[in-house]
């Protein structure tokens, strides 16, 4: 299921398995929750897909680094929320909210923080709602595990932002910088043109 490599086993070591049952445990209860709403709704689900991942023994170290943490399972664990990562992508902008919703009302979740960046974009345009979550993996532990949750075009948007991010030194980044905040905007406001479009099909 997941690329763990060798540098992954030794940095979260005994922990490695917690995180493995953390990431299944919230998967499970995705589906479940999903098989529910399916039913209820006569075949509409709000969740278009969903994936999961443990983050990289290098990606933790550089971020504790460029944190001035303690670069160790500590810190990794107790200080960054997001060992754990998933991220549930939905068609239309009610429908975050709508996940947004379950999640805060199971029994399964606590809500630790929650940062919407769909109301409060970056700076750079980037769009998604952000939850840390404490899931019990057993009677006494709990994990923390951070779900990003957005639309399909606001997922696209991130997707080559991200991928833009990490090549340096590139010429004009400025005006590309400028270029990529006019698409989210654009994205965004086209978001919610198919949120009323999808209201005016339901209204018929
Ligand atoms: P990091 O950004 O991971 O250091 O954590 P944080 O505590 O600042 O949390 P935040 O909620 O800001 O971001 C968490 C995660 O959201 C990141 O690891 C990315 O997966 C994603 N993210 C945040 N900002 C951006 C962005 O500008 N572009 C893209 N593509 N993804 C972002
Ligand atoms: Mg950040």
């Amino acid at each position: 299921m997941e690329n763990i490599t060798f540098e992954d086993r030794e940095f979260y070591k005994d922990e490695l398995s917690n995180l493995l049952l953390a990431e299944k445990i919230v998967l499970n209860r995705i589906e479940e929750h999903r098989k529910l709403i399916y039913k209820k709704n006569n075949g509409i689900d709000y969740i278009e897909h969903y994936k999961s991942r443990i983050k990289s023994a290098k990606s933790i170290k550089d971020k504790l680094k460029k944190r001035n943490l303690p670069v160790n399972l500590e810190s990794a664990l107790n200080i960054l929320n997001d060992a754990v990562g998933i991220r549930i992508i939905c068609k239309f902008i009610d429908d975050v909210y709508s996940v947004y919703k379950w999640i805060e009302n199971d029994d399964f979740f606590t809500v630790i923080n929650v940062k919407d960046y769909i109301k409060n974009p970056k700076s750079n345009g980037y769009r998604s709602l952000h939850i840390i979550v404490a899931v019990n993996i057993n009677d006494n532990r709990s994990i923390n595990v951070e779900i990003q949750i957005r639309t399909i075009a606001l997922d696209c948007w991130a997707s080559l932002e991200h991928q833009m991010k990490y090549k340096k030194n590139i010429k004009n980044q400025k005006l590309i910088e400028k270029e990529l905040k006019r698409c989210a905007d654009e994205i965004a406001s086209t978001d919610l043109s198919m949120q009323t479009l999808r209201e005016v099909i339901l209204e018929n």
